[in-house]
């Protein structure tokens, strides 16, 4: 078996996730690891005998590395990514792949300019439920869509904004549940219904002491005329995941890891219309659909990322894609900061002015209590 000769770059909490995976991966192997952090890089790296550097671009010219995993904060996504690609070294970006859409399209660019594979730790696209989604709108099952719903409510509690300095402020994460946790979901949710035309939203921060959002909601218009809400959130417990695409010929729920299928017997544009019972409604079928078998989490990823380098497997979340939940969380910041309906394609320069002036709003952090956690959910997967 070949393998892939494997660096990670950012070796806090996801990192070592990372890191710990790669042992049950046999198209990878973890041949480098990088942190800015010299004794917990050092730390890293005695634990997997592998060499540790605390500047990125030493481990991009060690020799040693076919790709790179980046698990960075946000910021340094692009750059290192760029820096990479640039060196004919394949990239796996963590989540978000840039803060902003134009950072994203240099990194998506320079991908295509210099033929590395470029793919995007979306795990939540391995799930069976994700997939079985997926397939029910490409086989046209819900037809044209005329509403969807994603409600993500998740907990974050004050400790884990204050676990490192860069969380929850804008020069160091530039953005709050939008940016970091919503990600997955609204990937799951364009990755479905596609993108919205134009979004009028609201960004709050109303339970931590952080500079960011720690909810969102929105109103959303697709250019069909479908509309659809959204909301996240990071101060609820338990927390909730919904999410319903809703059309002409059917209907996808998605709530938690549950999937359910619904096919009409007749499209509602016709039975309305031809109907002459007056309290009828179109009957509803539930569909069982059926998709590859496949173990769900982040090791799928970073395996087929490998399988995309080695044999050209089709990556399961191209870099590309990643743009999509990017475009929609700016969009949503720039009209809730400005109070005012954004339209989609995003102004790519009207985004970094905002930005730039939150970050010149930003302040160093007074409440720091640094701890590096993997979270417990996400170990093994
Ligand atoms: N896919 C998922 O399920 C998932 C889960 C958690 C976090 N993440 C993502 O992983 C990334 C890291 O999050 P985390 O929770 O591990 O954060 P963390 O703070 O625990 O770790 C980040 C590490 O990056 C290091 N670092 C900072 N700048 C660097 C640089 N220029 N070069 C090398 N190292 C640098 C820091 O010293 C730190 O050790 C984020 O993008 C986050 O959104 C993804």
């Amino acid at each position: 078996m070949d393998k892939i000769r494997l660096g990670i770059i950012g070796t806090g909490g996801m990192g070592q996730g990372h890191a710990q995976m790669q042992e049950n991966i046999e198209e990878t192997e973890l041949t480098a690891v990088c942190d800015v952090d010299e004794a917990l890089v050092k730390q890293v790296a005695e634990k997997y005998g592998v060499p540790g550097f605390t500047c990125h671009e030493e481990l991009l010219d060690s020799g040693l590395v076919d790709a790179v995993l980046i698990a960075t904060p946000h910021y340094f996504h692009p750059p290192i990514a760029i820096e990479a690609m640039r060196r004919g070294i394949h990239v796996l970006s963590e989540k978000p792949i840039a803060v902003t859409v134009k950072a994203a399209d240099e990194m998506i660019r320079t991908a295509q300019e210099t033929g590395v594979k470029f793919a995007v730790m979306f795990q939540r696209r391995t799930a069976r439920s994700s997939r079985l989604a997926r397939k029910a709108i490409e086989e046209g099952l819900v037809g044209e869509v005329y509403r969807t719903h994603l409600l993500m409510s998740s907990y974050r509690s004050q400790a884990y904004y204050d676990s490192a300095a860069w969380r929850g402020t804008w020069t160091g994460e530039g953005g709050g549940v939008l940016i970091n946790q919503a990600p997955h979901p609204i990937d799951i949710f364009t990755w479905l219904a596609g993108m919205p035309a134009r979004v009028t939203a609201q960004v709050r921060t109303r339970r931590h002491e952080i500079e960011v959002e720690d909810e969102a909601f929105a109103l959303l218009e697709y250019p069909n005329g479908a509309h659809g809400y959204l909301y996240v959130s990071v101060n609820e417990a338990p927390g909730t995941s919904r999410l319903e695409i809703c059309g002409d010929r059917g209907k996808v729920v998605l709530q938690g890891d549950e999937v359910q299928v619904y096919r009409l017997k007749q499209p509602l544009s016709e039975f309305t219309v031809t109907s002459d019972q007056m309290w009828a409604s179109p009957e509803a079928e539930l569909v069982e659909l059926v998709v590859p078998e496949m173990p769900p989490g982040h090791a799928t990823i970073t395996r087929n990322f490998a399988r995309a380098i080695l044999y050209e497997e089709p990556l399961i979340a191209p870099g590309e894609e990643g743009i999509h939940s990017l475009e929609l969380t700016n969009a949503l910041i720039l009209s809730g900061k400005r109070g005012k309906t954004v339209e989609l394609p995003l102004d790519r320069e009207e985004y970094e002015t905002l930005l730039e002036e939150l970050k010149a709003s930003s302040r160093p952090k007074q409440r720091l209590r640094e701890q590096r956690a993997t979270d417990p959910n996400v170990v093994g997967g």
